[in-house]
């Protein structure tokens, strides 16, 4: 289809109308032509993705990265100008609370720009293929599983992660060694993924393979997966370091690689500032930390707080978590490994109530019932770090019907070149 860009849709992609069927267009910004490929459609409306760039819109600025002549899969809005990018987040932050939380008469303040608009992110994960023959290690085309891009010099990565994407292709290249194929499930490399501490200069690399035989590979770690699946996680064995450590906020973590870490270190910390302005701590509350990770925001929180209670899914980043506290010497931190679903009752019976509950859920937000779990924790504050607006609305409508005030919430730029939106958002309960 030809098809004229009319507006932003939530989620990043174009949208052109046609007599009231709506088309939402991956690749493709306000004010372009392009030719699209219809993937999916419905009655009302289809999903495509851009083949081609008839004209560019008035607004569009030239693309930064791009691999090989495709556009970065990584940066889908690195055409709209920084600006631009900014305002259409403030938006949808502010539309998702209206529209899909009902929610009204809290204060939007200014979005906190981002420190560095490109090269930020401390975590890739690059994907192995084939062309003619020739090893690729990069990102799967937009919208595409079985093509690969080969990324020579990603500008969301820093330089040495470049360097290490690109030395492990040489190997691989020098090796012989083919790409895992989903299609028929032969082959052997399926994905790397570089992470870095971007203040300690230390770089870890993982390389995952099906179960077949190879070479000791020049990574940190190496994860086999057998069969098919997307997934990157899997038995690891540790070839080099195994911790990669990161400093934050004044504090110095240690990181599992199966735990969760900020993909962006120098917003993380601005992230944390204001959570930290919103949790007005004055050295004595009891502070909740849900989906805590290795601990960054509540241990970033503890010296101005009585006591930190973290709860996190993932037992190697509780391990974690525990270790930070020991290495940065806090000991007003516990932290509890499992589903907060089940552990936020039991913990509020051994710690009792807290006085502010920080929380910040994965995309998906809370479920229900995990709202109704953290209204009967009964804290005058909720500091709510949300990843995503659509579902920070119903968990703040829910929380709002239960008797709190949403009364601030600010939009925080983490990804430039992209839709992903963070915001913090605070409520309060009614003194
Ligand atoms: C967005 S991360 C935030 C981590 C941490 N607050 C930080 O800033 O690094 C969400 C965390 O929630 C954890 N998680 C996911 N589902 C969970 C659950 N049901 N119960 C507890 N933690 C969960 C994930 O493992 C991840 O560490």
């Amino acid at each position: 289809m030809t098809l004229e860009i009319e507006s932003l849709a939530y989620g990043g992609r174009g949208v052109a109308r046609d007599e009231g069927f709506v088309v939402f267009v991956a690749g493709a910004l306000p004010g372009d032509r392009v030719r699209a490929e219809v993937t999916k459609s419905k009655r009302n409306h289809a999903e495509a993705r851009t083949v081609e760039l008839i004209e560019a819109g008035p607004d569009r600025i030239p693309d930064r990265c791009d691999h090989g002549g495709e556009p970065c899969p990584g940066a889908p809005w690195q055409g709209l100008a920084y600006e631009q990018q900014l305002h259409h987040k403030s938006e949808q932050v502010m539309d998702s609370l209206r529209r899909l939380g009902g929610l009204t008469g809290f204060e939007l303040d200014p979005i906190e720009p981002a420190v560095e608009q490109w090269r930020y992110r401390n975590k890739l994960e690059y994907s192995f293929g084939e062309r003619d023959g020739e090893i690729m290690l990069g990102f799967h085309a937009r919208g595409r599983w079985d093509e690969v891009v080969d990324a020579k010099d990603c500008m969301l990565a820093s330089e040495a992660n470049n360097h290490a994407r690109n030395a492990v292709r040489a190997w691989a290249h020098d090796q012989g060694l083919p790409a895992y194929d989903p299609a028929d499930g032969r082959g052997v490399l399926r994905n790397l993924v570089v992470r870095e501490g971007a203040r300690t200069g230390q770089l870890q690399t993982r390389l995952v393979t099906s179960a077949a035989e190879i070479p000791k590979p020049p990574v940190d770690l190496h994860t086999i997966i057998e069969g098919p699946g997307g997934s990157t996680d899997g038995p690891t064995g540790v070839l080099g370091a195994e911790l990669l450590e990161e400093e934050l906020c004044g504090l110095r973590f240690a990181i599992s690689h199966r735990a969760f870490f900020q993909t962006n270190t120098a917003m993380a910390e601005r992230l944390y500032a204001i959570a930290a302005e919103f949790a007005s701590l004055s050295g004595s509350e009891r502070v909740f930390d849900l989906f805590c990770g290795i601990g960054t925001l509540g241990l970033s929180l503890a010296g101005d707080a009585g006591e930190v209670w973290g709860v996190e899914l993932v037992g190697e980043a509780v391990g974690d978590a525990e270790e930070n506290a020991r290495r940065n010497e806090i000991d007003n931190a516990h932290f509890i490994a499992g589903d907060a679903r089940k552990e936020i009752a039991p913990m509020l019976a051994e710690a009792g109530p807290p006085d502010v509950v920080v929380l910040d859920p994965p995309r998906a937000g809370l479920s229900k019932k995990v709202v109704r779990r953290v209204i009967e924790c009964d804290a005058p504050r909720i500091v709510y770090v949300s990843c995503n607006p659509t579902t920070l609305a119903p968990n703040a409508a829910q929380l709002v019907e239960a008797g709190y005030g949403l009364t601030r919430v600010k939009p925080v730029d983490m990804f430039p070149q992209t839709p992903h939106i963070e915001c913090v958002a605070l409520l309060e309960k009614a003194p």
